[in-house]
Formats: C-alpha cells, structure tokens, sequence
C-alpha cells in the first residue's frame, strides 16, 4: 500500500505522521521528532497550544532529512482567532519553529463567530505561498457547509477525532465525497482500545500489537493517523503498518465498534476551551 495521498491541492501528504500533544519545550518534543523522522516518518503535527514548536523546529533542523522531504502541520489556536490576530500567530509559529513555510495549517477548532472570518485570513496565507495548503480541524458537516457559502476553496484536510471506538462515518463519507482529506487525531483513542477483547483478538490473529491494528483500520480507509508518542520503540512500533493489511471481514468488525467515545473535546465543549 502507498504511504502517501493526493490532497485537493495535488499535493502528496504521507498517511502517517508523528503527533506531539503533550510533549515538553524542551528535549522530549525535539528527541520525539528525530526518533521519528529516523524512522521513517514525514510528516510532524503540532499546534501553537501545544506550546512545543521551538522543540519541533529544533528536532527537524537536525533530524538529517531535506525540509522539502517532510511534512509540517501547524494550527492557529482559539485565543487568535477571537483576538482576530491569525496572521500575527501565523507569523511566530515559523519563527518558533524556524521555518520559512509549513505545508499545511489547520483552524485548530471552529469557534463560533469567528471561524469564517479566521478561514478568509488563511486563504491570505495560502496565497502568500508560506502555507501550501490549509484547512480545518474539529468541523463537523455544518461548519463545512459555512465554509461553503463563503469561499471557493475547499480545505485540504479536516482533522478529528478517529479510531474503532469513535468513527463519525457521515462526516467522513462527507469529507471524502467533497475531496477533503480526513486525518485522524488520537488515533489510538490515548489508549482507551488497546486493551479491548477484539483489538486483542485482531493482534493476536495478526501478529500485531492491537494500536498497529487500529492504526492500519484507519489507513486502509485513506485516513491519514497521527499518533503521538514519546517513547523510541513505541514511535518505531506505531510507524509500522504498512506492510501488513486487514482482511475486509475484520475490517467490518471493526467498523462496529464505535460508541462515539471522544478521548478529547467536542465542538459543543468549545466555551471550556476558550482560553
Ligand atoms: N486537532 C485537535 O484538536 C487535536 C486533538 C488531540 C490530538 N491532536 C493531535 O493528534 C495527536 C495524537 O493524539 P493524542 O496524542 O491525543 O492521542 P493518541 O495518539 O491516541 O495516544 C497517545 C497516548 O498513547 C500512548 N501510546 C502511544 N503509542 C502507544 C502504544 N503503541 N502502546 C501503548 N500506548 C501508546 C502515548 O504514551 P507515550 O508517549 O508514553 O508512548 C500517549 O499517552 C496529538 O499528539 C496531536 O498532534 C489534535
């Protein structure tokens, strides 16, 4: 299976990246990012809340792979948006990660009242050439429509929430039948399946741990996953799907396990995540 896709900019953007949520500002992120990209990951997904981009930045700038062979994913983060400072935080998110561009950069959450005008100031990053692509993350189907009425460009990527234990099938199929990719975020549900009796059962019939399983059920849909981890051998485990595939029945099994269970936020928890 090809590690890579087409995004609707004709861009290819690698199924697998490392996530770093949680990682300090210091050697755990920039070690975290080496680790990975020695292991063969392209593609890094931070945020300007995560408070780790100077880490980031330090890891790619020693990590021995060209920047044009990597993929750097940022996020404007909510407080900008309702200060209507997005091209200011734009702006030192490429100073702390010393980077002159990143490849794509996500509207971190749909806050009410302000993401349509947040969407127009990206499409003024987009057009300055410092992002080659934008997008969205957290939008359900009516944010998407929103974002319709007002603009003709489509976004590349619409990052949620997704793993067997919350898969909002209607907004995928959505994204897909729009051409907006969908990246999966917490993919290994922070580990809340990794136990569970069928992801076992999968592992064992595999050879697999079971977050290989939940990572290669999201590929095989054409859904990027970015899982996070801090630990060398886990980041390496975590990386290696791609070289086994699951059969359409266990697939199907799989697709039955959702219980809408979000192991972050929802867009209706927004007022708790105004700071
Ligand atoms: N756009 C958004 O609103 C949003 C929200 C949440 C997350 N994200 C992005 O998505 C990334 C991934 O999500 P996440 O970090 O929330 O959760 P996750 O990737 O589902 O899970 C990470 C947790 O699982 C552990 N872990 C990793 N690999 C493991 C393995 N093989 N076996 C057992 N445990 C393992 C990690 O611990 P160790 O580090 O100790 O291994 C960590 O505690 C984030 O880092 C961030 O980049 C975006």
């Amino acid at each position: 299976m090809k590690n890579t896709i087409f995004l609707n900019t004709d861009r290819e953007m690698p199924l697998l990246g490392l996530g770093v949520y949680k990682m300090t500002n210091g050697s755990e992120a920039e070690n975290a990012v080496v680790t990975a990209i020695r292991a063969g990951y392209r593609l890094i997904d931070t945020a300007s809340v995560y408070k780790n981009e100077e880490s980031v930045g330090r890891g790619i700038a020693r990590c021995g792979v060209p920047r044009k062979d990597l993929f750097i994913i940022a996020k404007v983060w909510n407080t900008a948006q309702r200060m209507g400072d997005v091209q200011g935080a734009f702006s030192r998110t490429l100073e702390r990660m010393n980077l002159d561009y990143v490849d794509l950069y996500l509207i971190h959450w749909p806050v009410p009242g302000c993401y349509l005008h947040t969407w127009k100031e990206l499409e003024k990053i987009l057009d300055s050439g410092k992002a080659l692509a934008i997008g969205v993350s957290n939008f359900e189907i009516r944010h998407l429509e929103e974002l319709q009425k007002i603009s003709d460009i489509v976004p590349a990527v619409n990052q949620i929430e997704c793993h067997p234990l919350c898969y909002p099938k209607d907004l995928i199929d959505y994204c897909q039948s729009m051409g907006i990719q969908v990246q999966a975020y917490a993919p290994l549900a922070r580990g809340a399946y990794l136990d569970h009796d069928v992801m076992c059962i999968l592992g064992t019939k595999y050879a697999r741990t079971p977050a290989q399983v939940g990572l290669r059920w999201a590929v095989q849909k054409g859904i990027s996953v970015i899982p996070k981890s801090s630990r060398p051998e886990r980041i390496v485990s975590n990386g290696a799907i791609f070289d086994f595939s699951i059969q359409q029945e266990d697939m199907d099994i799989m697709d039955t396990l959702n219980e809408d269970f979000h192991s972050s936020h929802v867009p209706e928890d927004l007022r708790g995540i105004m700071f």
